[in-house]
């Protein structure tokens, strides 16, 4: 009896017990797993020093085709560390057709996803590997800068553009439309002067001093002799000729609406506008130099090296690397020699955006002068523009002594922005 007993409890113990084993185990292993993975995380550095070597890597190496925040020519990369492990996102960066290659699944959907477009491989370091995912880590943690609404300014340039229309075209056309009106009432009266003619010599009881008015024929050459005319024919001639020469003068090399082919179809609407590639990544020189920059082939290569390499316009640019020739880009923008113009100050100092005046380039599938370039359009831009004195302590003297003496903000005119001297040589 008490050996039955001992044997039942025995057996309800081994039950329980194995089940408990069983639920141990389960326990211990997803304790592992998530130890595991939360060491897979955190052996990704966290030193500040380490997160600014990343970023520079970062940005000299990745910032073309990666935003953190957002998509560009690849993924956003916001929270990598939580959706790939470490040695996976190494071995991607490092060679990531090599992961493609083998087969792995999400490697292999990636690929597809991004239109079969190749990233380069790198070849980092270890320590270099780290700090980059360092600092995609870092930034993931900061809130995506938020782009400022910039309304009001995009108003104030529709009723620029609005004004400058006005200037043109529409005053052209309500000029031509007066002279036309004129002409008109020129002809509606003499039809009334013939009409009435008619009618008072029809009538034959006219008094003698009607009869000469009715008779009296109109004497077209006094008229033309006549002082007054002579003044005012005199007036337009000299009007319209000096108008045509200074017109012929101020015009010089005037381009505006230039778009001549190029040599190799190179699309800003595909780069700039789709791909949201930045404009110095390619045009180097703005924000340090006079000049802009064209982009040697070089740095096309940085991605046609990979992309769409069966294009024939893309194998321009290998032949170009290939002979040593550079690429032969027709010059759009032209200054005459006898002005100067710097980018860096616009771009930099005066914080002058790109499309203000050169268009909406990354919407052009062919480059397109948009503004015309002459004196007037520099002048005049510098009487209106404020000087950019934000953070900027050069300015903060110049401001103040400014707003003692004038209630108009400091513009680019104050600063001695219409000196001969600081555009012509
Ligand atoms: C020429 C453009 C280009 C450059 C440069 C580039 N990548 Fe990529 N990257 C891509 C594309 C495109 C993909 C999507 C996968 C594919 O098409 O192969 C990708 C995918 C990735 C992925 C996988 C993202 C995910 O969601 O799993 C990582 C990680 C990555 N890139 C990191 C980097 C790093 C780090 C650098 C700089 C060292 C870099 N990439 C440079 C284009 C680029
Ligand atoms: C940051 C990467 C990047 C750089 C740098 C770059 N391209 Fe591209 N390019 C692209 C991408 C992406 C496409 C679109 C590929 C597609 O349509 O699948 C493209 C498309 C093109 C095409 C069209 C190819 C075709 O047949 O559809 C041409 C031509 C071209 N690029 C020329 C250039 C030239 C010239 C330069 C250098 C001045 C240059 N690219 C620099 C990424 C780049
Ligand atoms: C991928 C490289 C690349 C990017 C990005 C790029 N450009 Fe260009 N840009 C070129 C090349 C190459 C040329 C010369 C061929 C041409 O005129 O299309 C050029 C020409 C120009 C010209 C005309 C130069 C002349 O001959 O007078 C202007 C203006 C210009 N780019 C402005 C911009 C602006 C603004 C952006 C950004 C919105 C931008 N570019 C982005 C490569 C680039
Ligand atoms: C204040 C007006 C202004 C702004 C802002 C401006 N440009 Fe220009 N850009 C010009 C003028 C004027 C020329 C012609 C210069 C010459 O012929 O010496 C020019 C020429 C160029 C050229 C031809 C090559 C060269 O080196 O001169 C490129 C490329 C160019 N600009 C790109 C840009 C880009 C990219 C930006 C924005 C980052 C920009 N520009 C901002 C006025 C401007
Ligand atoms: C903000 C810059 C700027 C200032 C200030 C400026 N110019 Fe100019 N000027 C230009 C540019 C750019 C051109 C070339 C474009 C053109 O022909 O319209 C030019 C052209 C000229 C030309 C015509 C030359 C030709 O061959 O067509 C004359 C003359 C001239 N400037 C004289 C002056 C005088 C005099 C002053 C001072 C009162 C002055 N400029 C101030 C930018 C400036
Ligand atoms: C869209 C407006 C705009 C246009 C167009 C423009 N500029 Fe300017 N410019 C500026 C601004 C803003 C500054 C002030 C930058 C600063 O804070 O130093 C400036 C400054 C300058 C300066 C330095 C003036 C000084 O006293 O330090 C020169 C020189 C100059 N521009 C030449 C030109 C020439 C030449 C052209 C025409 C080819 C031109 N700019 C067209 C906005 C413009």
């Amino acid at each position: 009896m008490l050996e039955r007993q001992s044997m039942m409890l025995f057996k309800k113990l081994t039950a329980r017990s194995s089940l408990l084993v069983v639920m141990m185990f389960g326990l211990f292993t997803v304790m592992a797993t998530g130890i595991a993975s939360a060491q897979d995380a955190a052996s990704i550095p966290t030193d500040p020093a380490v997160v600014g070597a990343g970023k520079t890597l970062f940005d000299d190496n990745c910032a073309v085709c990666h935003k953190v925040h957002g998509q560009l020519l690849g993924p956003a990369l916001k929270d990598l560390s939580k959706r790939r492990d470490v040695a996976w996102s190494k071995a991607f960066i490092l060679n990531s057709q090599k992961v493609i290659q083998s087969g792995d699944a999400d490697a292999v959907a990636l690929y597809e996803e991004y239109g079969k477009l190749e990233m380069p491989a790198h070849d980092f370091s270890d320590d270099e590997l780290n700090a980059i995912l360092a600092y995609i880590k870092d930034e993931s943690a900061k809130a995506p800068e938020v782009a400022q609404a910039e309304e009001a300014p995009a108003a104030e340039e529709a009723v620029q553009e609005l004004a400058g229309i006005f200037d043109n075209k529409y005053m052209s056309i309500i000029l031509a439309v007066n002279l036309l009106i004129l002409v008109l009432i020129l002809i509606v009266l003499g039809l009334t002067i013939n009409v009435l003619t008619k009618y008072l010599n029809e009538k034959a009881e006219l008094a003698e001093e009607d009869r000469e008015l009715a008779s009296q024929r109109f004497d077209f050459r006094a008229m033309l002799a006549s002082k007054p005319v002579v003044f005012f024919v005199t007036l337009l001639f000299v009007t319209l000729v000096t108008k045509t020469v200074l017109d012929g003068l101020f015009s010089i090399g005037v381009q505006q609406g230039y778009a001549p082919t190029q040599p190799i179809a190179f699309s800003h609407e595909v780069h700039a506008g789709q791909y949201e590639i930045d404009c110095n990544y390619c045009h180097t020189g703005v924000t340090k130099s006079k000049n802009a920059n064209i982009p040697s082939a070089n740095i096309c290569m940085n991605c046609h090296s990979t992309i769409k390499t069966d294009s024939e316009e893309v194998q321009k640019i290998f032949a170009a690397v290939e002979n040593n020739q550079p690429i032969e880009w027709v010059r759009v923008h032209n200054l005459p020699d006898l002005a100067y113009f710097n980018h860096a100050q616009h771009v930099k100092v005066g914080g002058v955006e790109c499309q203000t005046c050169h268009g909406e380039i990354q919407e052009m599938a062919v480059v397109k002068q948009h503004a015309d370039l002459t004196m007037g359009w520099c002048v005049s831009c510098h009487r209106e523009t404020k000087v950019n004195a934000e953070g900027n302590p050069y300015y903060d003297k110049l401001v103040e002594a400014h707003n003692k003496r004038s209630k108009e903000p400091l513009t680019v005119e104050d600063i001695g922005g219409l000196e001969c001297s600081k555009c012509h040589y």
